[in-house]
């Protein structure tokens, strides 16, 4: 029987800690690429049905920003540090503006790519987070919440543009 020594133990949380922080922090940054592409793809969307899926894109913005206030807010609270522009993330392909200002069907098919890769990282990090930081996973459960119905909406978009 291996026994569990104290040193082991402080070893294991730090290791938990710098994981979660970690997390936090990727959570952070993809809060402020979405904020980036939503602002603009709800400006560039054209045309008067575009502006059916505009309109709560750029209400999403908002949200989305509210995300990343709460995440940095979180960070500072771990002791660690909140990113600035040189860690901002260039990964969300789908949501680069599209050739055609009133192609809204690829602007949708963008936001559902964001929003599944932003559900998938928030149940990572609460899965991460629990027993060990139940702040941060309080936070993620919140914001998760908000991501699928995010989806959902996008969703239905998705099936009167498609
Ligand atoms: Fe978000
Ligand atoms: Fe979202």
């Amino acid at each position: 029987m291996t026994m569990t020594t104290p040193i082991q133990t402080e070893q294991r949380q730090a290791a938990d800690a710098t994981r979660n922080v970690d997390l936090l922090t990727r959570a952070y940054l993809m809060e402020m690429e979405t904020v980036a592409n939503y602002l603009a793809a709800s400006t560039n969307l054209d045309g008067i049905r575009a502006q059916e899926v505009a309109r709560p894109l750029a209400a999403d913005v908002d949200e989305e920003l509210g995300h990343a206030r709460r995440l940095a807010a979180r960070l500072h609270e771990l002791g660690a540090v909140v990113p600035g522009s040189h860690e901002l993330l260039r990964e969300q392909d789908m949501l680069q503006p599209p050739a055609e200002p009133a192609d809204v069907e690829s602007v949708i098919r963008g936001v559902l790519e964001a929003e599944d890769g932003a559900i998938a990282h928030y149940r990572e990090l609460i899965e991460a987070t629990d027993g060990v930081d139940w702040v941060t996973q309080d936070l993620a459960i919140s914001i998760l919440a908000d991501e699928e119905g995010h989806r959902r909406l996008f969703e239905g978009f998705l099936r009167d543009f498609a």
